[in-house]
């Protein structure tokens, strides 16, 4: 069996020529880096190449700028999405010329994932990169067609990519077979493309797994083995797959096919051993086993050394498939595990903050991020004060906060929080009716004057008159 890489990454393309397809986009891009490699500056400085997953966007980019000698600077943009980020990274590239190469290239992959609301400015840092940039700057996107990102294409290039031809797959399959000197027929070659519904990089994945499991691939390996592209399998089948593996290779498939990312899947894996093995030395070698896929994975997260992936498979699939030599297994079921429970709470709680934030944001002049991370901690300070429930009442009534944040905010002093808003609302029905029913959109101010002449929090910034107490 050969190496362990995996063969995306063996077989990603060097030069141009071993890019199979696309030939509009190769010619199209060749042309607007070649005017870059002149030491022009063509008229629209940034490209944005768009079209489905696993068909040589990245792979094109970085094989040209071997050609043409550039150097290449990749960003994944939905880890840039502050302004400061992208000004720090993106910004300073894009003004300073390489020392070594002729010339550098910023790629920043999954623009599509900038969400122009949530993102600070992030979408404008870029434009503004992009309209003054010394050198290219690529994009690239799935769905390139969202309406936020209309600004960001009226300034690129805009290059196509397609779903790659069944004839383009089977020659790149082909090529794979030969130098891995693995016997393929045609048949099953054919099969896998047609599954993979124009993606190189699912197919590819494919005839690995085929290939390494039995070091030959035949139409009937692949029919058993190869399921289609839109069927990935839930956790529990999953999990049965892992436990029932009759061979590795079954237990690794069931790892890679899994709708679960490898996290969850760790989790539900650690679970469930104790319930299906009852040998302990049997629990033993499988739990060895999931702590150095764990060990192997977040190694690989950090190092960004993604042919280790190939090693967490195995020790999750395998690993803790063949754990099991000596003791029988239980027929108990999978139970849902509780960690991963506490995260389905946690998504809630994090919803709720989400809202809270966004809520927020109307009426205090700072972004979402800046209300989460120092303005709602002071609001949870003031809301869990239980000797003056009074002020975070007044708060939430000026916020128009609902039930659920108050909850967030007060945790267990959310009741007396209530309680107070309560009483304001019927020491002063008229006022705090117009306060909070006839001004939707006005700027939050406290509803009533209580007793004493309490200090108002001004329209903006209120709050921090209250936190600086
Ligand atoms: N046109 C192609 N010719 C040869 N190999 C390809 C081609 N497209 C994809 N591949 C193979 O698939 C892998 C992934 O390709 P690449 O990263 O270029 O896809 P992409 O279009 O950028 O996908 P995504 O939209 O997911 O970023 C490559 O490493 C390579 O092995
Ligand atoms: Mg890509």
């Amino acid at each position: 069996m050969s190496g362990r890489l995996p063969w995306v990454v063996k077989y990603r393309p060097r030069r141009v020529d071993e890019v199979v397809g696309q030939d509009e986009a190769k010619r199209v891009l060749r042309e607007w880096l070649g005017q870059w490699a002149k030491g022009r500056i063509p008229e629209k400085r940034a490209a944005l190449l768009y079209g489905p997953p696993g068909v040589g966007k990245t792979s094109l980019v970085e094989a040209l700028a071997r050609e043409l000698d550039f150097d290449v600077l990749e960003l994944n943009a939905s880890d840039y999405r502050r302004k400061a980020d992208i000004e720090r990274t993106v910004g300073v590239a894009a003004g300073k010329k390489p020392l070594f190469k002729r010339g550098l290239i910023i790629l920043m992959d999954e623009v599509d994932g900038i969400d122009p609301k949530a993102d600070e400015g992030g979408l404008e840092a870029l434009l503004g990169i992009v309209k003054k940039t010394i050198n290219p700057i690529v994009f690239t996107a799935n769905d390139p067609w969202k309406e936020q990102l209309r600004p960001l294409r009226d300034l690129c290039l805009m290059v196509e990519f397609k779903e790659l031809s069944e004839g383009a797959l089977m020659a790149l399959l082909k090529r794979i077979c030969d130098s891995e000197r693995i016997y393929c027929d045609e048949g099953a070659l054919r099969y896998i493309v047609e599954k993979s519904m124009g993606d190189a990089r699912a197919a590819i994945n494919d005839l690995q797994a085929v290939a390494e499991g039995y070091g030959k691939v035949t139409l009937d390996l692949v029919r058993a083995i190869v399921k289609g592209r839109d069927k990935t399998l839930n956790i529990w089948r999953t999990l049965n797959n892992i436990f029932y593996a009759r061979q590795a290779w079954m237990a690794k498939k069931a790892v890679t096919q899994s709708e679960e990312d490898y996290e969850s899947l760790i989790t539900w894996l650690s679970d469930s051993i104790p319930k299906k093995y009852e040998d302990p030395l049997d629990l033993y070698r499988a739990y060895e086993a999931l702590a150095r896929a764990t060990l192997q994975l977040s190694r690989g997260k950090t190092t960004g050394e993604w042919s280790l992936l190939s090693y967490v498979f195995d020790l999750m699939g395998p690993g803790v498939a063949f754990a099991r030599i000596s003791g029988g297994i239980s027929r108990e079921k999978y139970g849902f595990p509780e960690k991963v429970r506490l995260a389905v709470q946690l998504k809630s709680v994090r919803e709720v903050r989400e809202k809270l934030a966004e809520q927020l944001s109307r009426s205090i002049l700072a972004s979402k991020s800046t209300i989460k991370n120092e303005v709602i901690p002071y609001m949870m300070v003031i809301f869990r004060n239980e000797s003056n429930p009074l002020m975070a009442a007044r708060l939430a009534l000026g916020y128009r906060l609902d039930k659920e944040m108050i909850k967030f905010l007060a945790g267990p002093n959310a009741d007396n929080v209530i309680k107070a808003i309560e009483k304001i609302k019927r020491a002063k029905p008229e006022e705090v009716k117009v306060e909070v029913e006839r001004q939707p959109k006005a700027q939050p101010k406290p509803p009533a004057k209580e007793g004493r002449e309490e200090r108002r929090p001004r329209t903006t910034g209120g709050l921090d008159r209250f936190i600086k107490k």
